[in-house]
């Protein structure tokens, strides 16, 4: 492979980063798994428009092509490669976000997880990944009380059914350009699929960008029922799966943004007046280390002035600091949009 040529107005982390140099002595390694830097790298390759552009696929990836992936992850979280990840599931104080119910639609808090001693999405085999479904799933039938629920494979889902969870909010889309490249979607839709429990307030998709998506949404914006919902059902899936984690990077995941607590707490937020001024909304959101997306998830556009606002930064703080991330800049953009 020759050394990629990136647009002039490709912002990605990867062109960043690539210097030919590096390109030159990362070319020829290769992970246990056979994973390569042509891989790692081909997803940012065909989508210059990337803002990250890479994905590994398994964990020694992270340690393989550390000189590429470094400096990636330490931008992307501002985490620095002596650092440790830091972990706490206790202490979150009951917060309602939205005491009077006029701005925010529902809250969500998701988590990834991958299981060790598989490879990764980009280059499980479809025998892996199969199995891979079924020790998840045997783990999902264990749950118990408000937890408990049914798994719905993608291949038997009608196309009605599956577009109507997409458009609830519940379900992953399919055919991300970004997840094509990176292989992510090889075999689809075998060993997809998604759990919930009977009101949709729990949820776990099945092997899309990572292995597990684990999945605590409800209307409105009591975050900490949400996280302790979350919690309880991260707890009582370890009792039975080993999820691939490292003392340095925390819990392993398909894309370095994913890293650490693999964390992603979102709010719907509705900010008509702030939605007219983006630049202070943005200053805003970049001070509290918020990230900010459209209703439909990531790539998509916000619509009726409600934004997805989450947490940005998910290694190197706790899982109790990345929901106050969001609680507290969450806070801000309300009294500034009341204000307003
Ligand atoms: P992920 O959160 O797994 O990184 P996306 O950004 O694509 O992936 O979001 C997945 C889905 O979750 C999308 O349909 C998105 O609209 C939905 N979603 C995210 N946050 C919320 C929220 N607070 N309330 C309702 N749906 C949400
Ligand atoms: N690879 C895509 C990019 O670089 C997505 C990066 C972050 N999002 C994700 N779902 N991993 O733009």
């Amino acid at each position: 492979m020759e050394y990629p040529t990136f647009p002039k107005e490709c912002n990605s982390l990867l062109a960043k980063y690539l210097t030919k140099e590096l390109f030159e002595i990362l070319k020829t390694r290769t992970t246990p798994n056979g994973f390569t830097l042509e891989k790692a790298i081909r997803s940012g390759v065909e989508n210059p428009d990337s803002s990250i552009g890479v994905y590994a696929g398994d964990k020694e990836s992270y340690t393989t092509f550390a000189e590429l992936f470094d400096p990636i992850i330490e931008e992307y979280h501002s985490f620095s490669k002596e650092s440790q990840y830091q972990s706490s599931f206790d202490g979150l104080e009951s917060v309602e976000l939205d005491p009077k119910g006029e701005y925010i639609l529902s809250t969500r808090i998701r988590v990834g997880r991958n299981l060790e001693g598989f490879p990764l999405g980009a280059i499980i085999s479809k025998e892996q990944r199969n199995e891979v479904e079924s020790l998840v799933v045997n783990a999902l039938s264990r749950l118990e009380g408000d937890l408990a629920g049914v798994y719905y494979p993608l291949y038997d889902m009608s196309q009605e059914v599956q577009e109507q969870l997409i458009e609830d909010h519940f379900l992953f889309k399919e055919g991300d350009r970004f997840l094509e490249s990176a292989g992510l979607n090889r075999d689809w839709a075998e060993g997809r699929g998604i759990f919930h429990n009977h009101n949709k307030t729990f949820l776990v998709w099945l092997n899309e960008e990572d292995q597990l998506r684990i999945i605590s949404m409800q209307k409105g914006g009591n975050i900490s029922e949400v996280f302790e919902r979350l919690v309880s059902a991260i707890k009582a899936l370890e009792e039975t799966l080993n999820f691939a984690y490292s003392e340095h990077l925390g819990y392993i995941s398909s894309c370095p943004t994913n890293l650490g607590t693999a964390m992603r707490a979102s709010v719907h937020i509705k900010l008509p007046k702030l939605s007219k001024d983006m630049e202070r909304l943005k200053s805003i959101t970049d001070k509290y280390h918020l990230q900010i997306r459209g209703v439909d998830g990531e790539h998509s556009e916000s619509r009726g002035a409600i934004f997805d606002i989450s947490n940005r930064r998910r290694l190197g703080i706790s899982e109790v600091e990345a929901v106050r991330d969001l609680v507290e800049g969450v806070k801000v953009l309300i009294e500034v949009e009341e204000k307003s």
